[in-house]
């Protein structure tokens, strides 16, 4: 277990290829799920009154949603959809909602399936839910990368990369695809942990002011205005932006500070102890570099352009 967690830690430092991602998550994501007790895969939005991870990532899901401008009878595409608890989410919220999820990560999807079919999604995720709900027809499942959408031309309302589209590579083949598969005005809508712009950042500085985090933030690192040339380029006009850090990485990181001891036994119950020190660093040098500004986490919302005649 220690070697292949050894390994796979090498490689998200050195490769991060599609392969390597999907080694990442398929080892890794019993970790939040132990951390949180919920099946979500993001970092969660913490606002006055949220006591728990798991309240904080259904705060953001839900944050997304309307920021996104979700509307009842939307066609939604998930891109990097983790375990689908997100769609679940919005599927029950918006009852005529279209939800396909996709994910590199077979595996995800396929134990996102049994839940569903078990009815057991509302254990999962420690929510009571009502399932006398049509899922099976208004959710659909597709195992495929991000930049090969395996979508029709003009058939999405939005299309979502929920704390995804930092994975996808190159991230401007994703949006070229997005903006063939979005209907005439349609919504490309992000939730992307970036490196802020004024560090001015290199290798160096991020090594300097990530620590630790550089190499288990398994992912790009962008800043905001590389994403916003990005999106520019590829025919989206930027509606709205949202920065958020500072509800998302301190209130986060300080409630695993303040119940590290519970979570030690949980976590070496599954991993070796060295790794729950990797982790005990990461989560402090995430407080310090969102504390120093030097990462933030944005929402971004952009519409896809009408090409003139
Ligand atoms: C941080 S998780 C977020 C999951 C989910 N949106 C949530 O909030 O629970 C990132 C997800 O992106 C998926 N992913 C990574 N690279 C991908 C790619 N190239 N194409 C499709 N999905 C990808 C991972 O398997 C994982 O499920």
């Amino acid at each position: 277990m220690s070697l292949k967690i050894g390994k796979i830690a090498f490689f998200s430092l050195f490769r991060r290829n599609e392969n390597d991602v999907k080694s990442i998550y398929d080892t890794f994501s019993d970790l939040m799920i132990i951390g949180t007790g919920g099946s979500f895969l993001n970092f969660g939005y913490w606002d006055g009154k949220t006591v728990d991870p798991l309240q904080a990532q259904l705060n953001l899901t839900h944050k997304l949603a309307k920021f996104g401008s979700f509307l009842e009878s939307d066609n939604i595409l998930d891109v990097g959809s983790g375990y689908c608890a997100p769609a679940l989410s919005w599927l029950m919220k918006y009852p005529l909602l279209k939800v396909i999820s996709i994910n590199i990560s077979g595996r995800q999807l396929l134990t996102a399936k049994n839940n569903i079919r078990k009815d057991e999604w509302g254990l999962y995720t420690n929510f009571k839910m009502n399932f006398n709900d049509d899922f099976d027809n208004r959710l659909s499942l597709l195992e495929s990368t991000s930049t090969l959408l395996p979508i029709m031309s003009e058939s999405m309302d939005k299309i979502v990369a929920f704390e995804s589209a930092q994975h996808f590579k190159p991230l401007k083949k994703f949006v070229m695809e997005s903006n063939r598969v979005l209907k005439e005005s349609g919504l490309l809508v992000i939730a992307i942990p970036i490196i802020s712009k004024e560090n001015n950042f290199n290798y160096f500085s991020e090594l300097l002011n990530l620590g630790i985090l550089k190499f288990t933030w398994a992912s790009e690192h962008y800043t905001l205005d590389s994403i916003k040339n990005i999106l520019s380029c590829c025919g989206f006009s930027i509606q709205e932006v949202e920065l958020i850090g500072a509800k998302v990485y301190i209130p986060l990181a300080d409630y695993f500070i303040k119940n590290r001891e519970r979570l030690f036994e949980l976590i070496t119950s599954r991993y070796p102890k060295f790794f729950e020190q990797i982790l005990n660093s990461s989560i402090l040098k995430m407080k310090s570099a969102s504390q120093s500004g030097f990462i933030d986490y944005a929402l971004i919302r952009s519409a896809k352009v009408i090409a003139d005649e």
